[in-house]
């Protein structure tokens, strides 16, 4: 299964613009509890982190970026340039972001309020905690 779920957002345009509106629960798999968005960004790589419980959904407002995903076993990336396309990421997904380009804008939806003890910052830690909850989750289908 791929790591990358995207969510198309539907604009609703009437000859004076474009609108998307995004429903927690409807539009997006979860209840959203925070918002938050990151602009002029740079040369600088983003992310290198995982969350052990947060889900998110990443929408590029403006300009491009790249986003690399991984799940302890395989990595798989997603230029994010449109709007009306937004990035579901599961928890326990370790992610980074590229090439911002032509001022990149991202909207980041949460389902929980910031906490960082829900943040994976070292990549081995990430691998351990991955694979052993893949062996719990093997451990279960026995
Ligand atoms: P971080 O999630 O590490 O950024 P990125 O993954 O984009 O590189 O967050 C950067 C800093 O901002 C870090 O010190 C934590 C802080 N922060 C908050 O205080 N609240 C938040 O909701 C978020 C997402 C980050």
């Amino acid at each position: 299964m791929s790591l990358i779920k995207t969510i198309s957002l539907p604009s609703i345009g009437d000859g004076r613009g474009e609108l998307v509106a995004i429903e927690g629960l409807k539009t997006i798999p979860f209840e959203i509890a925070r918002v938050y968005y990151l602009m002029q960004l740079n040369e600088h790589a983003r992310g290198f982190h995982a969350h052990k419980k947060l889900k998110q959904v990443v929408i590029c407002l403006h300009g491009s970026c790249r986003f690399v995903l991984d799940d302890g076993v395989k990595r798989e990336q997603i230029i994010l340039d449109n709007p009306n396309t937004a990035l579901f990421i599961e928890n326990m997904t370790w992610r980074e972001m590229y090439d911002f380009k032509n001022e990149c804008v991202i909207l980041v939806l949460a389902d929980t309020y910031y906490d960082e003890a829900d943040y994976i910052r070292d990549y081995d830690d990430f691998l351990r905690l991955s694979r052993q909850r893949i062996q719990e989750l093997a451990n279960e289908i026995d």
